[in-house]
């Protein structure tokens, strides 16, 4: 039943009705693709976790549609509501409070008193979210520890049984900001598409920054995103056997993030690159990319890319 189909609202219908019936389905965000599942649905949503082979320690983002049905599921403090008035719909998640009996699996927090809650932009999410008119949750559409999706082929190459809603290459590239609001100190627990210093500028929020490599979100782990060839970081060229990933125009690369420098260009272009790369099977090379603005994120990716794999 594999099929990569058009993001019409025929097929946005189909899917919802798949939703509904329990079954899975490929969505765009403007993040990465997610792998959909009704949250409510303990069937449903443990099958995400066996599609993904994902820890079940390692718990889901609901995605949902605005405030009014984030605040059915988790409680939004002041802050909160602050975050999702200035940055809903968008590339921001919130983990808060866990409402007692909210209507979500068990599976979907792995057991935590929070639950992580985002909104997205993508039209097609926001259409899917409509039409099945309650939360679903949607992982990265990859499976676990693996390169995320920003093209349906990618979704399509790693599950050929589940439909993806083609809605084009995702434009952004790079996943969520995470945010975790459960204490009264906010605390960024996964580096995303949305900086601190953008976050802070545009509500007054301050944002502390985890010290040191501690783990935060369940999921960071140290090994993820990792294409199946070897990664070596820092390079400033190709060693002989070797594929060169650029950026601001490295001398010989096979492919460069950004020829001008630009790092909103590399952060949608990474995930594409790596797997473009990886098809090469030769060990892959990195140039350094500045540790600034989104640069922040895509060092994160990297050097979970690059990690020792045990
Ligand atoms: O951009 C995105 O966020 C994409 C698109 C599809 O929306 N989704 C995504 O989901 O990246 P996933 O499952 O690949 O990453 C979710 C991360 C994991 O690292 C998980 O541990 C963390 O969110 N997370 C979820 N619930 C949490 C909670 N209650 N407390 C702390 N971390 C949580
Ligand atoms: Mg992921």
């Amino acid at each position: 039943m594999s099929a990569i189909w058009p993001d019409d609202s025929e097929h946005i219908e189909k899917a919802a009705t798949r939703l509904r019936q329990g079954g899975l389905v490929a969505v765009p965000t403007e993040t990465v693709y997610g792998l959909a599942a009704d949250a409510a649905n303990g069937q449903a949503v443990a099958s995400i976790y066996d599609t993904k082979g994902r820890p079940s320690f390692n718990p889901l983002i609901a995605h949902v549609r605005d405030k009014t049905e984030a605040a059915r599921l988790g409680v939004l403090y002041e802050q909160a509501e602050r975050l999702i008035e200035a940055f809903w719909p968008g590339p921001l998640t919130l983990v808060v409070p866990k409402v007692p009996n909210a209507p979500v699996s068990e599976l979907v927090t792995a057991g935590l008193e929070t639950i992580a809650l985002r909104s997205p932009a993508h039209p097609v999410a926001r259409q899917l979210l409509a039409q099945f008119g309650h939360p679903f949750v949607a992982p990265s559409a990859n499976r676990s520890g693996r390169i995320s999706p920003t093209h349906a082929a990618h979704v399509r190459a790693e599950f050929d049984d589940i439909p993806v809603l083609d809605g084009g290459a995702c434009q952004l590239g790079l996943e969520s900001t995470i945010l975790g609001l459960s204490t009264d100190q906010p605390t960024l627990l996964r580096p995303g598409t949305l900086t601190i210093d953008e976050i802070t500028k545009t509500t007054g929020v301050e944002i502390t920054r985890p010290s040191g490599s501690a783990i935060q979100a369940p999921g960071m782990m140290s090994s993820h995103y990792a294409p199946h060839a070897a990664v070596r970081l820092q390079a400033d060229h190709a060693r002989p056997g070797e594929v060169l990933l650029g950026f601001g125009g490295t001398d010989g690369a096979t492919l460069d993030l950004s020829p001008e420098g630009d790092l909103k260009e590399a952060a949608a272009h990474l995930f594409d690159y790596l797997r473009q790369l990886d098809a090469m099977n030769a060990p892959i090379a990195i140039a350094p990319i500045p540790e600034h603005g989104l640069g922040v994120a895509i060092n994160d990716r990297l050097r979970r890319a690059a990690a020792p794999r045990d």
